[in-house]
């Protein structure tokens, strides 16, 4: 998983780069995908499991941003028994790493019937899921062995952002000039990622600290929150601390009242428009005694009170702040894992690939 983490930057600039013309404008010729199919649908639906649903619910708010389409994200074991609403002007992206999860191919399945484009975001290729789609991207991971999903996960979500930049130039909501800039700053994600991975040593320490812990909550809002979902799997599947992300909006309707003296949360504040309402929150759990691991965008002026641990990332555009954030919640989950001594790459009772219901 480590090797993986640390591959990072190269499985982003080998699915990113091909993809971008000489104009800094996103190019999938090479992927044989139409520009008329960004044209037709008034809908899109995202659908896909576990980790790679995350890198759907970033996909999501990047689309609906730069659209203003509806975007739904389902969980494909869920969608598949919805009777969901589904026509000729929907999108449905699939995102699997493996392309052949059961249940996504079955999603994937009640789209074509249903008429749907199917465009799939997929890591292997020739795999089931490549091959019933519509269109498919690949990311350009290389071979992801350890269970725990890492450069895929990072690889999807730069598809999704090169997807939704593309969607809205087709459509005309960036011109040539907005979406050539966006696409200038997007590459500067390759090298945050690289930065990021020298904050090991401090992960480290963090990772040692949380080991002792059996409970513990991601929060954050927007973007962090899709964020926070990804880092909470992480760190379940691979240390088996029970831990759960939430909407730091919602921790006075429930959660709250778990949080007691030195509970761990980790406060993702990397977005600017919701970082006073973020910082409120922090300041609610540090109340009832919590352990805080802020994570900001860049090195904000913060109270030093109110956090344990501070990973400031390397300043970006609040959009993009979202891969060097998901690499550092991995190493989060791994250096935690290994101060409880498991089998990493391994863990109990998952598997790589979920070929069965
Ligand atoms: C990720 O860390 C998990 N092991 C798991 O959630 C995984 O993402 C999920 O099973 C989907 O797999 P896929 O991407 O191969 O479809």
């Amino acid at each position: 998983m480590l090797k993986e983490i640390h591959e990072q930057p190269d499985a982003l600039r080998s699915t990113i780069m091909p993809r971008i013309n000489n104009e800094n404008l996103p190019d999938f010729t090479m992927d044989h995908i139409p520009n008329h199919i960004f044209k037709s649908i008034n809908r899109v639906v995202i659908t896909a499991c576990g980790t790679a649903m995350h890198a759907g619910m970033v996909g999501r708010v990047m689309i609906e941003r730069l659209l203003r389409i509806p975007v739904a994200v389902e969980i494909a074991s869920e969608f598949r028994y919805q009777d969901p609403v589904l026509d000729e002007n929907t999108l449905v992206i699939t995102i699997s790493q493996s392309g052949e999860t059961a249940d996504t191919l079955a999603a994937l399945r009640l789209a074509k019937e249903n008429n749907a484009t199917v465009l799939s975001i997929v890591n292997v290729k020739g795999s089931s899921i490549a091959r019933e789609s519509d269109y498919v991207l690949y990311t350009q991971a290389g071979p992801e062995i350890a269970v725990a999903s890492t450069k895929a996960y990072t690889a999807q979500l730069s598809c999704l952002y090169l997807i939704a930049y593309q969607f809205a130039l087709t459509r005309g909501l960036l011109s040539v000039k907005e979406c050539g800039d966006r696409i200038l700053k997007f590459q500067k994600v390759i090298q945050a990622v690289e930065e990021v991975l020298s904050f090991d040593r401090y992960m480290d320490k963090i990772g040692m600290d949380l080991a002792k812990t059996e409970d513990l909550f991601f929060i954050g809002r927007g973007l962090d929150y899709a964020l926070s979902c990804e880092g909470s799997i992480k760190l379940k599947e691979i240390s088996y601390i029970h831990s759960e992300a939430y909407a730091a909006g919602e921790l006075k309707h429930g959660t709250l009242s778990l949080i007691v003296e030195d509970t761990p949360v980790v406060a993702l504040a990397t977005q600017q428009k919701v970082f006073s309402k973020m910082i409120s929150n922090v300041r609610e759990v540090r109340a009832r005694g919590a352990k805080v691991i802020l994570i900001t965008n860049g090195n904000p002026t913060v109270d030093q009170s109110i956090y344990d641990y501070h990973i400031a990332l390397p300043q970006l555009e609040d959009e993009l702040v979202v891969f060097s954030a998901a690499v550092i919640l991995q190493l989060l989950a791994y250096y935690t894992s290994l101060y409880r001594g498991l089998n990493i790459d391994q863990p109990r009772n998952l598997a790589k690939s979920v070929t069965v219901e």
